[in-house]
């Protein structure tokens, strides 16, 4: 029972993912600043991009959670 759960959630996000590479929208990268080099953790990042902080996500904006899964560092 445990297994065929994992595998829906898996199989959940791929599609999601696979639906974004195909609509053509590359996610932006995010900033090597000052900002953004010290966050290690994805929860961190609702801190300013949260409604109301100092970078709010577009309403438009994709999925709202694991934000590493499509925003890669910037090198
Ligand atoms: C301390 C506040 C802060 C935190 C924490 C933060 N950001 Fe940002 N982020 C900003 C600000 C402000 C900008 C706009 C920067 C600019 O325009 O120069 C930005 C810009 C970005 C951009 C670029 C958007 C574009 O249009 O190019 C991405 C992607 C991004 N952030 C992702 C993240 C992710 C993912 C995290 C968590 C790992 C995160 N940010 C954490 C403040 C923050
Ligand atoms: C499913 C993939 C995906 C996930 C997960 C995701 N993003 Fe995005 N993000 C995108 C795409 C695609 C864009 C470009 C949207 C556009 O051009 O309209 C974007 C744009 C942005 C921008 C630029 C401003 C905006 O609103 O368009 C910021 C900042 C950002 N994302 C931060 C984050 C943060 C923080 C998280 C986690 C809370 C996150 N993203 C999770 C795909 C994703």
């Amino acid at each position: 029972m445990k297994n065929i759960f994992s595998f829906i959630i898996f199989a959940a996000v791929v599609l999601v993912i696979l639906f974004f590479v195909s609509s053509g929208k590359k996610p932006p990268l995010i900033p090597n600043d000052e900002r953004h080099k010290i966050i290690t953790t994805e929860a961190a990042c609702a801190e300013c991009h949260a409604p109301g902080k100092a970078a709010p996500l577009k309403l438009s904006h994709p999925p709202k959670e694991q934000c590493l899964i499509c925003h890669k560092m910037k090198k």
